[in-house]
């Protein structure tokens, strides 16, 4: 089966307040999401990336990231939507029918290898669907709009759950469709909306450093991952 990765990074990045989406910041001397892109493109079990990236970014991230970088597996940058599931949509929309298996991950996650990559994929033809993520280290409570507790939560059975998730095309390309057609609620990842399809879904245990890049202090923990991986190689 073959795979197709899609990389959303169409967010505007309001969270870092830098003026310039994270996704495009520098991260040890290079934008962040050709840091997170390069992971894919030596991953042997990728065989091509749908890039999504926000309107008006398409040229910049053409010429300074896909054809800089020699990232040949990017077979299209489309432009994202609205909301994080609008932009994975519009990537699996522009994804040829020959990709058996789909694996999406954000362009804000660099800390990322091959390895594991290719490790979720294996995964996934045996599991159908697989996502990744970590076991609660802390404990979990809902509050009101007042600050006030609801409820806490049993944490041995709570999950925090990253990217990479890999799908069938088929499986992902339906729920995504029934979501658009019914109005589901904003999905904050693709999972939610293939459980609600009824599929089992696996869970396997991601990593630590594979943080999602969201404000001033993310970015300088990845410059320290970047370093401490480059170092423990
Ligand atoms: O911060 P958030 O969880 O929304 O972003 C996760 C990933 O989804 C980021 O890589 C971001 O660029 C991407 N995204 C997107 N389109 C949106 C919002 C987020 O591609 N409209």
């Amino acid at each position: 089966m073959r795979t197709v990765a899609i990389i959303p990074a169409a967010g505007s990045g309001i969270r870092m307040g830098s003026g310039r989406a994270k996704q495009f910041l520098d991260l040890a001397g290079s934008p962040l999401l050709a840091i997170t892109l390069k992971a894919f493109q030596d991953c042997r079990s990728v065989d091509a990336i749908i890039l999504v990236v926000p309107t008006g970014d398409e040229d910049y991230c053409k010429k300074d990231i896909v054809e800089k970088f020699k990232f040949n597996k990017v077979k299209k940058v489309v432009n994202g939507g609205k909301r994080r599931q609008d932009s994975v949509r519009l990537g699996l929309e522009a994804t040829d029918a020959e990709y058996g298996l789909v694996i999406i991950h954000d362009g804000v996650r660099p800390i990322i290898n091959p390895e594991f990559i290719d490790m979720v994929i294996a995964a996934a033809r045996t599991d159908r669907a697989v996502i990744t993520g970590l076991p609660a280290k802390d404990t979990v409570k809902e509050i009101n709009g007042s600050g006030q507790v609801v409820e806490t939560y049993d944490r041995q059975r709570l999950w925090l759950v990253q990217t990479p998730q890999a799908f069938r095309y088929e499986d992902i390309m339906a729920a995504h469709n029934k979501a658009t057609i019914e109005g589901w609620d904003e999905a904050t990842d693709d999972s939610i909306l293939v459980e609600r399809m009824g599929i089992p879904v696996k869970v396997i245990e991601g990593s630590e450093s594979n943080i999602k890049v969201t404000t001033p202090n993310d970015l300088k923990m990845a410059g320290f991952l970047m370093g401490h991986n480059a170092h423990s190689k």
